[in-house]
């Protein structure tokens, strides 16, 4: 997770979606994974195959979850991280809290909330006397330190037709954390990451390990986006790319391979210079990391050719790397396209530059000598979907304006 902090001057709405289709899997193959599914809603008898959720934006480029944790249920906001594991709210007794505007969560007031003991098996962390706890530390130097637990989350429906709980989803209650550039909506971060402590690990004896999001560009943050977990329920009209996912075992990013990237009609290949940084599996894609983070050899050559291609004289800021220009109508951003392995995705205007308000638009690729990473700028007016039974990753362009 990376958050890229900027400013947007951009109202929106908020709102939730619970598809609901066929069946459930199995019953046994549920107990099997030790998830149960309860619908609380009593009209509807019937299992989804999906868990369609709405995604509320926040200001700084994070898509997030709105959903609650607890008996009696307490509402929490949530950003949707496909780059970590850890689901982890803030808890009281806060040690070291970031402010966040809905009420901090109290284990002491909820009748379901169970601190998870050293002996359990699900304890990978450490231990504080019988207490196990977990830390995280992301690549923004954010951070999260706490107890780790199981409690009750549930999800909501548009206008709260529906609900749908898990009862012990393993969780991190925060005592002490930080996060970069928090604008206060959010309450935490939920894990989309491969491990079995995500969200998609523990839920995918309901849903099987898939997820899908659309996400809506940044200027059009009024619309809902959205995030399903199971089936794909929008159909299979338009072409899909397909790309492998190549887990590296020392994290628990969902690695892609990135070629090369062209610009117009110059291409360049992905050439890392770190050693660390190898040729498969190059590039981590993140729902939770805004701007697309590329080796400084390859930024420089992407950022020198779109420049070259624009019209317009860049804004002067002697203080950043980045590159950003003033009354964009009058030109057209060059055609980029990103060269995955056997997915040549095609990006458009609001996945190269990204509005940072008062008319301003700014190049959506920042450099870096470590990890780079596919930021959710570029991944927005695509449905990305992550398939963990057969390790690819699905882009399938879509308006995610017309999704919710
Ligand atoms: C979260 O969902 C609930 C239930 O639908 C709703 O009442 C609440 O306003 C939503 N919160 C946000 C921030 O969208
Ligand atoms: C939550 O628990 C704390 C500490 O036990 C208590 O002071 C507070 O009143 C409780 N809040 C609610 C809403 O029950
Ligand atoms: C863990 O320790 C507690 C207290 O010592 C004990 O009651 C419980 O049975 C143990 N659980 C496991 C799974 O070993
Ligand atoms: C996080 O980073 C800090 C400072 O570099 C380090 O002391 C700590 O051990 C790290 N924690 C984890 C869980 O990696
Ligand atoms: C990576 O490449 C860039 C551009 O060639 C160079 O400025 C930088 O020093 C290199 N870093 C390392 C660690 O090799
Ligand atoms: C660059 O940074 C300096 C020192 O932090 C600050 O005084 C100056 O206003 C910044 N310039 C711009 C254009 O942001």
């Amino acid at each position: 997770m990376t958050i890229f902090s900027f400013t947007l001057l951009i109202a929106f709405s908020l709102a939730i979606t619970l598809t609901q289709t066929s069946l459930l899997r199995p019953e046994a193959e549920a107990k099997s994974g030790g998830f149960s599914i309860e619908l609380i809603h009593p009209a509807s008898k019937r299992s989804p195959a999906s868990l369609s959720t709405e995604l509320v934006p926040d200001l700084l480029g994070v898509y997030l979850i709105n959903f609650s944790v607890g008996t009696p249920p307490k509402f929490q906001l949530a950003g949707a991280d496909s780059g970590s594991d850890i689901n982890w709210i803030q808890c009281e007794p806060c040690v070291q809290c970031y402010s966040q505007h809905l009420p901090i969560f109290n284990s002491l007031n909820s009748s379901t909330y169970k601190a998870l003991p050293c002996n359990s098996s699900k304890c990978l962390g450490e231990c504080h006397g019988s207490q196990c706890t977990y830390g995280t530390n992301y690549t923004d130097q954010s951070y999260s330190y706490g107890d780790l637990a199981t409690e009750i989350f549930t999800f909501y429906s548009p206008q709260g037709f529906q609900e749908i709980s898990f009862p012990d989803i393993l969780f991190g209650c925060a005592h002490r954390s930080k996060l970069q550039n928090t604008d206060q909506m959010t309450t935490g971060i939920m894990g989309l990451g491969i491990s079995p402590m995500s969200l998609v690990s523990q839920i995918s004896p309901a849903f099987g390990k898939k997820f899908f999001y659309c996400f809506v560009p940044l200027a059009q943050l009024d619309v809902p986006s959205t995030l399903t977990f199971g089936e794909n329920a929008w159909g299979s009209t338009g072409s899909v790319l397909f790309t492998p996912i190549h887990s590296n075992p020392s994290n628990s990013f969902y690695l892609l391979t990135l070629l090369g990237i062209s610009v117009g009609d110059k291409r360049f290949d992905f050439f890392g210079n770190s050693s660390t940084i190898s040729p498969e599996g190059n590039i981590a894609i993140d729902s939770g990391t805004t701007l697309t983070v590329l080796p400084t050899l390859l930024y420089n050559q992407v950022k020198t050719t779109i420049s070259q291609a624009i019209n317009v004289e860049p804004l002067v800021n002697e203080n950043s790397t980045n590159i950003c220009y003033k009354d964009l109508n009058a030109f057209d951003v060059p055609p980029v396209t990103m060269h995955f392995i056997a997915a040549d995705v095609p990006l458009s205007k609001d996945n190269i530059i990204w509005p940072a308000g008062q008319g301003i638009w700014c190049l959506a690729f920042r450099p870096t000598e470590n990890q780079p990473f596919y930021g959710n700028v570029a991944q927005t007016n695509f449905l990305v979907g992550y398939d963990l039974n057969k390790m690819i990753v699905s882009f399938k362009a879509t308006d995610c304006t017309k999704m919710a």
